[in-house]
């Protein structure tokens, strides 16, 4: 039976794998930040019940703004989703009967919303750097190209000279480019492609809200394109779509400046040591420059022991079956607190002291 093909989903897994569920669980297949969400929600959460008794702004205010005045650019290229995974769901009728490529392994929600339009995706594998030939003969016919960067599962950062050299390939043949900078908020915004936009209108930049500030469950993500892009996706996408919960908090968290250095910095330390602690262990680490990372066993043939018996010892890792190019032959993991940290490693440490005796 398929395991979950997304993270998060701990229960389902025990359940699948008929595994006990231990009393602790610790789930490195999340990747939200683990320091949870700026203070300020907690303190000012009795004030936001007065929000629901309205309708929201239908543009997403006052998100629309803050979002506008942190990234430099006019309210009219920028358009407010429920989750950066309604703009992905938007943007797809775009490209039906199309052609479509798309690089894997990579996040599943760009062929799942793509493939119900009968587009004809063309697939690259890479696992870390892009095989650049190939990438820049494939814009030439294709109608949009999807990059995710830096890149779920694999935490690699595609260079922003690639990035541009990509795009200016893409406009020179007619072909879109879809940017998902969902994790981009863990390194430093210089890194982003939104200031480029303006020589760019084939390129969809898309961001969410989830991963930095930790409010997944909010639902709040956003696109920033050329105008026309924009009025394109925002006349398919229903009046009232984001909640204003969501779009109040939202606006909030980008004055958050502090919190989002102290994340950037807790992140690099914590992929930083466990990148040293498994190369220790003569694991494979993919290169990774957000708060999660891939590793794969020096022996890939025991992966499914390994991914049980953590299982069963309360860490959950995210399995990579349906991630093309890495094929279950790999983990991803969350970076979490210092603790769930030395948990995760004691746990490893004897797995491969047990196997190593076998
Ligand atoms: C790369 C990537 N982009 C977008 C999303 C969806 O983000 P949101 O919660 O804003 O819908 C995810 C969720 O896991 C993701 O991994």
């Amino acid at each position: 039976m398929p395991l979950p093909s997304h993270g998060a989903n701990a229960h389902q897994l025990y359940q699948r794998l008929n595994i006990p569920i231990p009393e602790m669980v610790i789930d490195f297949s999340e990747n939200v930040n683990p320091l949870g969400p700026p203070d300020f929600v907690r303190e000012q959460w009795e004030s936001y019940a007065n929000l629901i008794t309205k309708y929201p702004d239908p543009y997403g205010e006052p998100f629309l703004s803050a979002a506008a005045m942190y990234h430099g650019v006019s309210l009219k290229q920028i358009l407010i989703g429920n989750g950066a995974a309604e703009i992905f769901a938007s943007i797809a009728i775009r490209y039906q009967h199309k052609k479509v490529v798309i690089i894997h392994p990579t996040f599943s929600e760009y062929e799942a919303t793509i493939r119900p339009y009968g587009a004809v995706i063309k697939e690259i594998i890479a696992i870390s750097s892009l095989p650049m030939n190939e990438v820049l003969s494939a814009v030439e016919n294709a109608d949009v190209l999807y990059i995710c960067r830096p890149n779920n599962p694999t935490g690699y950062l595609v260079p922003l000279e690639e990035i541009i050299q990509i795009a200016t390939a893409a406009k020179r043949h007619d072909c879109d480019l879809v940017l998902d900078e969902a994790f981009l908020d863990f390194i430093e915004e210089q890194e982003s492609f939104i200031p480029y936009l303006s020589d760019f209108p084939n390129v969809i930049v898309v961001r969410s809200m989830t991963k930095m500030y930790a409010i997944p469950g909010l639902r709040l993500g956003y696109a920033v394109a050329g105008k026309a892009t924009i009025d394109d996706i925002r006349s398919r996408l229903p009046h009232w779509n984001s909640n204003a919960l969501a779009t109040t908090i939202g606006a909030q968290c980008f004055k958050e400046e502090e919190y989002r250095q102290h994340a950037i910095h807790f992140a690099r330390k914590a992929r930083t040591d466990f990148t040293q602690f498994l190369e220790g262990l003569s694991c494979r680490v993919l290169p990774s420059q957000t708060n999660f990372l891939c590793f794969q066993l020096p022996d890939p043939v025991q992966s499914n022991d390994f991914f049980e018996y953590l299982l069963a010892k309360g860490c959950v890792l995210r399995h990579t079956e349906n991630f093309k190019g890495l094929d279950g032959n790999w983990f991803r993991v969350g970076m979490k607190k210092e603790d769930d940290m030395q948990h995760l490693k004691k746990e490893l440490t004897t797995w491969f002291e047990e196997s190593l005796s076998l």
